[in-house]
């Protein structure tokens, strides 16, 4: 029996509610004015519609959202983007990790788990929020990190944490024993080299050296806004490492046009089947960009 996942990340859902003075100063300032300049145009919620009505017509058994739901972290975002993507299924149906914008300033995290908490629970968990998270689905662990934390103006980076790792690595040799196929949700790029200056995971290095010791079968992010495939050694094998666009890009450029993926799996034989569904250039509607198998089918 195969799985199949929809992926898809950083819709940065808009408009941006009308915000008191007295809450833009701070960070929220340069992310406002961000917004207004050139987010608005980038991130469009009819380009999210058409996404997210395809993704739901291939009728998948999970959903993976990665983060960067909103744009300045501010509470009346997080309802307005609960109401745009319940379309998708409910809690069940759909995992949530956090995006450094859904951590915009030390209150916001709290304002997303007011809204989201039971997309980013342990099954049967209710209550405070706490990452990891594990899902156990058709023969496959589904982990929820967060990688989103309060930064300085300008900056979008993330961190996983020392306590985070440790759990996750329990986590993960857990699931491996239970003969489990392991999927690792992060909003960031695991890996150092995967981010710009500014933008990167601060404990990318030791994330990495952690899925290189205990393994995973995918690890699924977003934060970037394009695709992207890594493939990372580690004990247990190769571990690809997926990046997916924004879902809600305007299509135009080859960085700017709504993506998101289909992932089909075979947690028996540990096959996997990638397929980008997005606008291509030129216009038109929505269709397979490109697939991908891993490992490569030999003829
Ligand atoms: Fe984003
Ligand atoms: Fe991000």
């Amino acid at each position: 029996m195969t799985f199949l996942i929809a992926h898809l990340s950083d819709p940065h859902i808009g408009p941006l509610p009308k915000i008191p003075f007295v809450k833009l100063m701070n960070k929220r300032l340069t992310g406002a004015l961000n917004w207004h300049s050139a987010r608005a145009t980038i991130h469009n919620m009819d380009v999210l519609d058409e996404i997210m009505a395809d993704l739901v017509a291939q009728g998948p058994d999970h959903i993976a959202l990665t983060g960067d739901l909103v744009n300045v972290g501010y509470a009346p975002e997080f309802p307005q983007a609960f109401a745009k993507t319940a379309r998708l299924g409910d809690a069940g149906k759909v995992s949530i990790v956090p995006g450094n914008h859904d951590a915009y300033t030390g209150k916001s995290l709290p304002e997303m788990h007011k809204v989201f908490h039971s997309f980013m629970q342990n099954d049967g968990a209710s209550g405070a929020v706490t990452f990891p998270y594990l899902r156990k689905r058709g023969g496959l662990a589904l982990i929820g990190v967060n990688s989103g934390v309060p930064t300085l103006p300008f900056m979008a980076t993330g961190k996983v944490g020392k306590e985070q790792r440790a759990r996750l690595a329990s986590l993960l040799e857990e699931t491996r024993r239970d003969g489990l196929y392991r999927v690792v949700m992060i909003h960031h790029p695991p890996l150092r080299a995967a981010a710009r200056f500014g933008r990167g995971l601060k404990d990318a290095e030791e994330f990495t050296q952690l899925l290189a010791d205990h393994g995973a079968e995918l690890v699924l992010h977003g934060h970037n806004h394009k695709h992207s495939l890594h493939i990372l050694p580690s004990s247990t094998g190769p571990v690809p490492i997926i990046g997916v666009a924004s879902a809600s890009a305007v299509p135009g450029t080859p960085h700017h046009q709504a993506e998101y993926h289909l992932i089909r799996i075979d947690p028996e034989t540990r096959q996997l089947e990638l397929g980008r569904r997005g606008f291509r250039h030129g216009g038109g509607g929505i269709e397979t960009i490109e697939t991908f198998q891993f490992p490569p089918r030999t003829l």
